[in-house]
């Protein structure tokens, strides 16, 4: 027993040497038990609670003032001089409504981020962990970020959560993604993770499209889209409490399907609270992934955010749109035709990681099946490098390796298709390969990617079995979170 306590030792030191942002358990300690300080956090919930306060009061003295107006028919009011209402006044009046303080914004001390032309691997949950971002890296992939976290679940110090902001030094631009409902959570999670990760963090990503009702319900995730005053509050603390961290912010089109919100927000989202990036998917909560996503619309939410920045003077920001890209060919006609800085690509990637080397070279890759089975091997390598090789690394290892053969076997050899170019909803009957390694690759049953794990990982135990969480073979049920 003590063995395998020392290997497990052993192997997170290891990953320890080589990752970064390594969160020690007596950080961790500190966390749970509240004795980690947040001073700026502190002060700016103060700030937004005596503002709210404040409000409270003023409305009821409004109140009071508007009936005994009343009360007194013909009597002007010496408190209030009356203001003609021009449009400006009139839209400062609604934005008031939302409850967020009033003070002009200026995120200047922020890095900038140079996000033009690059290529950007989409947070994925579960399968977008560490090796797998590394594995993009190395087919070209310019930026990527850590799977969602949970603010509550940082704020509890859960080693899993923290976990979740590690970094290969590999990956060239780096940045984590946080859920959360309120500025009481999010901000103080924002001003430790900013502490913690300074110098190994490039941006913070506010998670306002996770559809899955758990978040959802929660005030999380994609109801943040229908919260627009506390998204504002939210993002105006965590920009304070990042220092010179960048906050982006990564949301759908919507909540409901046909009420699209997203044009409205998003040049809030970069004029009035800082938000330095911006990416875009584009559906609503209630679509699936059956339904493309709506590009045009993307192209309008592009040209409202950059109209007010022209009125504002401000500096474009970078904005991604994402939904269904799946090959060089799709991805340059949506960065000629919709306005984009870049195009987010998440399941594209997930079942062929090559994507990011297809576009840097502008071509179709007919990868064989060797060069294929390259890639896993290379997975599990990182895998064990990640995880540990002790036994419990190797088992982590193999479930994750079999969570990403569960996209990969999806994939249709283009030597095999008799149009091009590839689509991601295309489905083909049962195929042969060109080899036998080119039909196992692409077995939909779980076994088959057990038996893969066996090539590089060895046997199985007896007992272990494999359930793709996201049952992606199932056609078009995955139930992405963003
Ligand atoms: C398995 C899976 C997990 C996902 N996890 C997240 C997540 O943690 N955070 C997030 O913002 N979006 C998440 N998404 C949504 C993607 O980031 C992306 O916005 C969406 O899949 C659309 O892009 P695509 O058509 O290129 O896949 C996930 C999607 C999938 C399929």
């Amino acid at each position: 027993m003590s063995l395998v306590v020392d290997e497990e030792k052993k192997a997170r030191l290891a990953a320890a040497e080589t990752e970064l942002n390594f969160i020690d358990g007596d950080t961790l300690k500190k966390i749970r038990t509240k004795k980690y300080p947040h001073p700026i956090a502190d002060a700016y919930l103060k700030e937004i609670q005596q503002a709210a306060n404040e409000q409270v009061a003023d409305n009821a003295a409004a109140e009071v003032t508007e009936t005994s107006a009343s009360s007194a028919p013909g009597t002007p009011s010496e408190a209030q001089p009356v203001e003609p209402i021009t449009p400006a006044v009139a839209e400062a009046v609604d934005r008031s409504q939302d409850d967020t303080p009033d003070v002009p914004l200026r995120f200047v001390e922020k890095k900038r981020l140079h996000w033009t032309g690059k290529t950007y691997l989409a947070p994925l949950t579960t399968v977008g962990n560490l090796p797998f971002r590394r594995l993009c890296v190395d087919y070209g992939c310019d930026i990527t970020c850590g799977e969602m976290g949970l603010a509550m679940s940082f704020l509890q110090g859960s080693k899993e959560e923290w976990s979740l902001v590690r970094r290969h030094p590999s990956e060239g631009i780096f940045g984590m993604q946080i859920a959360g409902s309120k500025p009481q959570l999010l901000v103080p999670a924002a001003e430790i993770i900013g502490r913690e990760c300074a110098g190994n963090l490039d941006f913070v990503d506010v998670n306002c499209g996770c559809p899955i009702d758990l978040v959802y319900k929660t005030g999380s995730g994609s109801a943040l889209l229908d919260a627009v005053g506390r998204l504002g509050k939210i993002l105006i603390g965590m920009n304070k409490a990042l220092g010179d961290i960048p906050v982006t912010v990564k949301l759908r089109t919507g909540v409901k399907d046909g009420k699209n919100t997203a044009h409205k927000l998003m040049p809030r989202l970069a004029s009035e609270w800082g938000a330095s990036a911006i990416t875009l998917h584009g559906r609503t909560r209630q679509q699936r992934y059956t339904k493309l996503a709506d590009w045009d619309y993307i192209k309008t939410c592009v040209q409202a955010v950059r109209e007010r920045e022209a009125e504002d003077d401000l500096p474009p920001v970078p904005i991604f749109g994402g939904g269904d890209c799946f090959s060089a060919e799709d991805y340059w006609y949506k960065m000629d035709n919709y306005g984009v800085d870049g195009v987010m690509i998440g399941r594209g990637a997930l079942i062929k990681p090559w994507i990011f080397t297809e576009i840097k070279e502008r071509r179709e890759w007919d990868i064989s099946s060797r060069e294929r089975l390259e890639l896993i091997r290379k997975y599990a390598e990182y895998g064990l490098n990640h995880f540990g090789s002790d036994t419990a690394g190797v088992n982590t290892t193999r479930r994750y390796l079999c969570e990403a053969l569960s996209f990969q076997y999806r994939y249709i050899p283009i030597g095999l298709l008799e149009t091009m170019p590839p689509r991601i909803n295309d489905r083909a009957p049962a195929f042969r390969g060109r080899d036998e390694l080119e039909t196992l690759l692409a077995s939909p049953d779980s076994r088959d990617w057990v038996k893969i794990s066996e090539m590089f990982l060895g046997p199985a135990p007896e007992s272990w079995s494999f359930t793709p969480k996201h049952k992606s073979n199932a056609y078009g049920s995955e139930e992405g979170q963003g």
